[in-house]
């Protein structure tokens, strides 16, 4: 794995990715890129029930794709780049566990669409996040125009990518940017106890909520509704499902796998 990411995984199975380059903000390079894929490749083999992805230091969650890396690419290198971008982004999405962004501090550009692929977000009060790359002469290339929108609304997105604003958190918030709002030296206890919340959850059910929301942003209703009934239907039998409904006759706790 690349020195510019660290994985961690504790025996309650919650993986945290934390994106390493504080000198440069967390700023995303090419080998920063392929970490965060070998991270998310080991946390999976580690069977992960929730994953957290952050940035070192009291700064940055990411500071942006690497300005410096891109000043002088070309039109083939720069598709190359956004391709790079949007497997890592949707590698994030289609992880098989909910994914939460603790977002410590500035989420600009590429680090924005990294927290946008992720299930959850919340923000310290300190994080400020913007579509910033109308700034640079570009626009968001890793999924920026696309799961901007479908989080916050077409004319907010329009708003944030065309003018590029640098959103303080409470901000962020009402947009509907992020789901809330901590004070900056309890973000990492809260995220820790929001992950282990969720680690504690029927892990397979979960999965499945997951994969079934993901799936309405990708069909119609009729075809997502079909998804839902063969996902739905694909968890009796299973284990989690017996035992939660007979712990509910039985009126004491379930005991999940
Ligand atoms: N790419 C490459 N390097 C970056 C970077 C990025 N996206 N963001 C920050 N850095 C580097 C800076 O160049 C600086 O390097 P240096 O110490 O060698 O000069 C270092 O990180 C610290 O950043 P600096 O700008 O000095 O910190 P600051 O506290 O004054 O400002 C920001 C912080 C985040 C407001 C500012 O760095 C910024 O606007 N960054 C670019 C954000 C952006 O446009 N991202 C979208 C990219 S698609």
């Amino acid at each position: 794995m690349a020195d510019t990411v660290d994985l961690d995984v504790t025996d309650e199975g919650v993986a945290t990715i934390t994106i390493d380059r504080p000198d440069r903000l967390n700023a995303l390079n090419v080998p920063t890129l392929h970490g965060i894929e070998a991270a998310l490749e080991d946390a999976e083999d580690a069977d992960a029930r929730v994953l957290v992805l952050t940035g070192a230091g009291d700064d940055a969650f990411v500071a942006g794709a690497d300005i410096s890396y891109m000043v002088d690419m070309d039109t083939a290198e720069a598709q190359a780049y956004a391709e790079l971008g949007h497997g890592v982004a949707n590698a994030i999405e289609s992880f098989p566990a909910p994914v939460i962004a603790a977002i410590n501090g500035y989420a600009f550009g590429g680090g924005m669409e990294l927290a946008l692929a992720c299930d959850l977000r919340v923000a310290s009060e300190r994080a400020v996040l913007g579509q910033t790359e109308i700034d640079l002469g570009i626009v968001p290339g890793w999924g920026g125009t696309q799961r901007l929108p479908r989080l916050v609304g077409d004319e907010t997105a329009r708003r944030l990518v065309y003018f590029g604003d640098r959103m303080d958190a409470t901000d962020a918030h009402e947009a509907g940017l992020v789901g809330e709002v901590v004070a900056h030296d309890e973000l990492d206890d809260h995220v820790a106890a929001l992950a282990g919340d969720l680690a504690a959850q029927p892990a397979t059910a979960l999965r499945a909520a997951k994969e079934a929301i993901n799936q309405s942003h990708e069909t119609g209703l009729a075809a997502g509704l079909d998804f839902e009934a063969r996902t739905w239907a694909g968890l009796f039998g299973s284990h989690d499902q017996r035992e939660g409904m007979q712990a509910f006759l039985d009126d004491r706790d379930p005991d999940f796998e």
